[in-house]
């Protein structure tokens, strides 16, 4: 239960198209999180699911049924948003028992939905207060319970964790993945943080100007993004990129000189590219460190505790980060020497489309 199909799906606001052409097959049980920059469409997409705003083009089906044209009450989802806008004036049994008295629920179904949902993200004894009685953690569980006692084919969240203050976003974000593995229920869920996307999705659709540049299981987009677009907006610190030249083949491996002079030999296949011109080299920090014959200088220095994080210039000036050990000596202005695992580096085209090793 709880698969949803989109098909060609388009929304323009006038003649600004926000969602392009977008086609997507969400499994029934599966947790799905559209990861996309600011104003790149994820909210008008989820709203388009909800029927909360209507498609300009395309088809919604849930369950294998044309939704398109039924209002939100009948799609048999339910929302979660980043407000989640409580009645203050109702308890939290109200609030949560509320849309089911609209609908006519009898008292005892009621009663038992709100039981079920108050055990599963144990907030049984905050039933009898009031919104502001609540601390924020508290309210958005609330508003989840909200969500849980319609007994939703699938739940659409947007955001709802970015009003939450750090520690308390980690530890939402772990009760989130408890919940849908205790529920098996559709989820889908809105997001521009990239550690959210990460640690819950079972996979991710990373968008850009209302498309779906890749969907993918989190690690297989971490490991082989498609483009340039999804290999700088996955990972933190982002990918180097740096502007190389082709250089001879090695074992037929594609070779290629970087901007202050020295080579790498990459673990990509030569004969796939054919271009020459507008290529990058792309290496996240981990596949850069000490112990090689790149030099630099330290430019800042940033200790995480278990890792450290060194900024630092190449010869021409070209900037790189690279990751140290948590007990790192390095300062700075210190000159280092660096290797690139070069079997770990991606290639980019001048369009943007990604080679990989291996
Ligand atoms: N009602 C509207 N009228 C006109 N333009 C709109 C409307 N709603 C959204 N847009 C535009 O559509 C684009 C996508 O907006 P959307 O809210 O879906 O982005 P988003 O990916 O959710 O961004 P954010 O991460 O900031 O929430 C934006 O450029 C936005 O300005
Ligand atoms: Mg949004």
């Amino acid at each position: 239960m709880g698969g949803i199909a989109l098909r060609g799906l388009g929304k323009s606001f006038g003649s600004v198209e926000v969602i392009r052409d977008l086609s997507l097959d969400i499994v029934s049980g599966e947790f799905i999180v559209f990861l996309g920059p600011s104003g790149c469409g994820k909210s008008t997409l989820l709203r388009m699911i909800a029927g909360l705003e209507e498609a300009s083009a395309g088809e919604i089906s849930i369950d294998g049924r044309r939704v398109d044209a039924l209002p939100p009450g009948q799609r048999g989802v339910a929302m979660v948003f980043q407000h989640y806008a409580l009645y203050p004036h109702m308890t939290v049994r109200d609030n949560m028992a509320f849309g089911l008295r609209n609908v006519g629920q009898s008292p005892d179904e009621i009663e038992r939905r709100i039981a079920e949902a108050a055990r599963i993200l144990e907030i049984g004894h905050l039933l009898a207060r009031k919104p502001a009685q609540l601390s924020g953690g508290q309210r958005q569980r609330v508003a989840i319970g909200r969500a849980i006692v319609k007994e939703p084919k699938a739940f659409l969240f947007d955001e709802p964790l970015s009003n939450l203050d750090a520690a308390l976003r980690s530890r939402t974000r772990i009760e989130l993945a408890r919940l849908h593995q205790q529920m098996k229920a559709t989820m889908i869920f809105v997001t521009h943080d990239q550690v959210e996307a990460m640690t819950m999705a079972t996979r991710i659709a990373v968008m850009n100007h209302g498309r779906i540049e890749q969907i993918g299981a989190p690690m297989e987009i971490y490991r082989r993004p498609a483009t340039r677009f999804v290999a700088g907006f996955i990972g933190t610190p982002a990918m180097n990129f740096v502007p190389v030249q082709p250089l001879a083949p090695v074992d037929g491996r594609f070779a290629a000189r970087l901007p202050d002079g020295s080579g790498v030999v990459t673990g990509i296949a030569a004969a796939a590219i054919k271009e020459t011109q507008g290529l990058e080299l792309g290496f996240r920090a981990e596949h850069m460190r000490l112990g090689g014959e790149i030099p630099a200088t330290a430019d800042v220095v940033e200790r995480l505790g278990d890792r450290t994080l060194v900024y630092a210039r190449l010869r021409d000036g070209t900037t790189v980060v690279f990751e140290d050990g948590g007990d790192s000596r390095i300062a700075v202005g210190d000159e280092v020497a660096l290797a690139i695992e070069s079997g770990a580096a991606h290639l980019f085209d001048a369009q943007g489309r990604a080679y990989h090793g291996g």
